[in-house]
């Protein structure tokens, strides 16, 4: 009897690169062949490759954190965003209910319009209001539209101690600049890629073993919530720098205008996490502590 197999899409990326570590030390996919696939082994853009690709390594679940995320730049190249956040999804679910797998995917906070502010629920109404976040509803849409067995699991805020991301930009920013003004009305959960990937890891495990539970949307995003300017609070005052911390000022999203509109409420309300999948994620301050002290335990050596 062959090994079952697992691919993962999007290894390159914050949360690829965690899920591929994590599977790859996992004893319980010891047993399993594990592919993990970049941008550079598979471009999301030649729809013809992917499918291939899924054919060839048909697997019994496929994980694909590759995604468009360049939010503002996505304003201006909406057909890319919608290539890759919604096409290449809907090919990747096409090909799994061929194969009668499950397919895990990411999506996000920024499907909602952020009014409000009661954390949101898998049944509120969407509202993207920018091209990036219309791009993945597009894909949740496209991905349940196939009839694949699917786990789409909304997030916000991700982070890891790798990457492009809000943690690095602060800490090379609280390098150069003596002040610095930052968002304080938009309200949500950092979220690490190895929150993240820790509960994607579990849930594949018991997928493999042949729980079942009900294929939709799950909000996955680390417990508590902030402010982004909350959020550099904390960066810099477990960073300590060779000279005083910048002085941080808060402001409004109205005075830091971007292409793309943000939505002021990012709460995800994990409940439905909890009780269907068994599925809590840390707080985020604890899941910033352990990055934290990644990068701390690199600095030392
Ligand atoms: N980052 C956030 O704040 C955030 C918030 C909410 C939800 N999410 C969702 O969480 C998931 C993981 O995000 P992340 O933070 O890990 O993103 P990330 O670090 O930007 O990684 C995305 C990966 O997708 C790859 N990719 C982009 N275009 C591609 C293409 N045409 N073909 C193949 N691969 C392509 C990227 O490659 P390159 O680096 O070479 O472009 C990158 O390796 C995504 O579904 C994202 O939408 C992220």
């Amino acid at each position: 009897m062959s090994a079952p197999r697992l691919l993962v899409l999007g290894s390159g990326g914050q949360l690829g690169a965690e899920l591929t570590r994590r599977f790859a030390a996992a004893p319980q996919f010891a047993a399993y062949s594990v592919t993990a696939l970049s941008r550079a082994q598979l471009d999301f853009a030649d729809v013809d490759a992917l499918r291939q690709a899924v054919r060839h390594h048909q697997p019994q679940i496929l994980i694909n954190a590759a995604a468009y995320t360049a939010v503002d730049r996505a304003e201006s190249e909406r057909d890319r965003a919608f290539a890759v956040n919604a096409t290449a999804p809907q090919i990747l679910a096409e090909e799994m209910a061929r194969l009668d797998g499950w397919l895990l995917h990411y999506s996000t906070d920024y499907v909602f319009d952020g009014s409000g502010t009661l954390p949101w629920r898998e049944t509120d109404p969407t509202g993207p209001l920018n091209v990036y976040g219309a791009s993945k509803l597009a894909g949740e849409q496209a991905i349940a539209s196939t009839g694949a067995q699917h786990l789409i699991f909304r997030t916000s805020w991700v982070y890891a101690a790798e990457g492009r991301n809000f943690l690095h930009t602060m800490l090379r920013l609280g390098r150069e600049r003596r002040a610095l003004s930052i968002v304080s009305d938009q309200h949500g959960a950092p979220t690490t890629a190895e929150a993240l990937a820790a509960a994607t890891v579990d849930l594949a495990a018991r997928l493999g073993e042949g729980f079942a539970p009900p294929s939709g949307v799950y909000h996955m995003a680390c417990a508590g919530e902030t402010t982004w300017h909350g959020f550099a609070s904390a960066i810099f005052a477990a960073f300590a720098t060779a000279q005083p911390p910048p002085v941080l000022t808060p402001i409004a999203t109205a005075d830091y205008p971007t292409p793309a509109r943000r939505p002021l409420n990012s709460r995800l309300d994990g409940s439905l996490l909890a009780s269907t999948l068994d599925l809590r994620l840390p707080h985020w301050q604890d899941a910033f502590a352990s990055v934290a002290a990644t990068l701390h335990a690199r600095s030392q050596h």
